[in-house]
């Protein structure tokens, strides 16, 4: 019998002692052996829970059990949650999180005391929640160079653009609706400013290149800024706006970013909706894959903690070749990558049109009614072109009392 214990009984840690409970036969199965949960570690205690009896309040009698050789880590955020994951590594138990904060920020260094110690450091549910994504990466894909990680990774955001888009309501609207339904926090930030896309696109990334990846080189957009408006032309395109994290690997060159893009119906990640996640990962030989699922919640997210728990009894004595060496892979400058973008102009007049064609060609423009304005497609160039030319463009409408650019969203139509 293997004993596990579960750290933070909130949505994800409640969900592993629920699925523990009803799936045993199926995971004593696939395990080889019962996986039994000794001990959960909370501030608060549940009286009248299933674990009430395993609650304890020090993390001591975790790391010093040595009956206990896995542990999940469902606290979230980074303090204790790292220092715990850590002593947990050292103390030779195996650890499985759900936390992308953690291993964004310290996983290069929590694998390498895994793989000193022979146990595992296992994330499955830190991506994409229910989604596999990890295991594809380092087991399917494992034969193939990868040229592409494209993302919906944030349920939230996701949620809130599909409301925007089929209910043609503002990005206010829509995030209190969010909240209304208990999708977004309180605090969105993290969310709609693209954070904790961010978090998984670089684990993503470090997966797919086999080296490290700081998150803050990772250039990040959330979508506060996408309007109602926006909506009403990605309409008119036959098109909508999607929060992507991304990553395009060209040999050392890496371009990774956060950013929302207008895609049309033919993209494979335009049916992506709701809370829904999907991650397209293109490799050299296999071509397209699409992965697509429930990214949040508690019982598909505890699902993916679950397989990782199986996996980690499966190789109790050996450590999995996962994740990324030390070495620091080095993320290209944004204004190095090249897109199509989705241009709004004020004013929609002869003279603004004019100056459209003088500066970035030839553009098929669209209207809508009642607005003031105008909005175009540009042809694909760097964003350093794309800057240099909408300063160019803004300085020219405003000598003529215009604003110039209202809004640039970038494009793969
Ligand atoms: N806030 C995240 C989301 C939770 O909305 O996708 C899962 O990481």
């Amino acid at each position: 019998m293997i004993h596990a214990a579960v750290m933070g009984y909130g949505t994800i840690g409640s969900g592993v002692a629920e699925i523990l409970d009803r799936n045993s036969v199926q995971i004593t199965e696939a395990a080889g052996e019962e996986v039994a949960l000794k001990y959960v570690l909370d501030l608060r205690d549940f009286p009248g829970s299933p674990v009430e009896d395993k609650i304890v309040h020090d993390f001591s009698v975790i790391e010093q059990d040595a009956d206990v050789s896995v542990v999940v880590e469902a606290m979230g955020g980074l303090n204790p949650a790292y220092p715990f994951v850590k002593a947990c590594l050292m103390a030779g138990k195996h650890v499985v999180t759900s936390n992308k904060a953690l291993v964004a920020a310290h996983g290069t260094e929590l694998l390498a005391i895994a793989r000193e110690h022979q146990v595992n450091f296992l994330f499955e549910a830190s991506v994409g929640g229910g989604i596999p994504i990890i295991r594809p990466l380092y087991r399917c894909l494992k034969g193939e160079v990868i040229e592409e990680i494209t993302g919906i990774l944030n349920g939230t955001t996701n949620y809130i653009l599909t409301r925007m888009d089929r209910a043609g309501v503002s990005f206010e609207a829509a995030l209190k609706e969010a909240q209304d339904m208990g999708y977004a926090e309180r605090n969105p930030e993290a969310d709609v400013e693209g954070h904790d896309t961010c978090r998984k696109i670089a684990i993503l990334t470090a997966m797919a290149t086999g080296k490290e990846v700081n998150y803050e080189d990772i250039y990040t957009e959330g979508i506060t800024r996408i309007t109602d408006v926006d909506f009403q032309y990605a309409e008119k395109l036959g098109a909508s706006v999607k929060l992507f994290g991304s990553s395009r690997i060209d040999g050392e060159q890496v371009h990774a970013w956060v950013a929302p893009v207008m895609i049309g119906r033919d993209h494979v990640l335009y049916s992506v909706s709701d809370v829904f996640n999907g991650v397209m990962v293109k490799g050299n030989m296999v071509g397209t894959t699409m992965f697509y699922g429930s990214g949040a919640g508690k019982l598909p997210t505890a699902s993916a903690v679950v397989a990782d728990i199986i996996a980690a009894v499966r190789h109790k004595n050996m450590n999995i070749a996962i994740g990324w060496s030390e070495e620091r892979q080095t993320i290209a400058p944004m204004d190095t990558s090249s897109y199509r973008y989705f241009v709004r102009v004020d004013g929609n007049c002869e003279e603004n049109r004019s100056r459209v064609e003088a500066v970035f060609g030839k553009a098929e423009l669209t209207v809508l009614d009642g607005l003031d304005e105008f909005a175009f497609v540009t042809e694909k160039m760097t964003e350093a072109a794309f800057k240099e030319k909408a300063v160019e463009f803004d300085s020219a409408c405003q000598a003529f009392g215009k604003k110039g650019i209202l809004q640039m969203i970038r494009a793969e139509l």
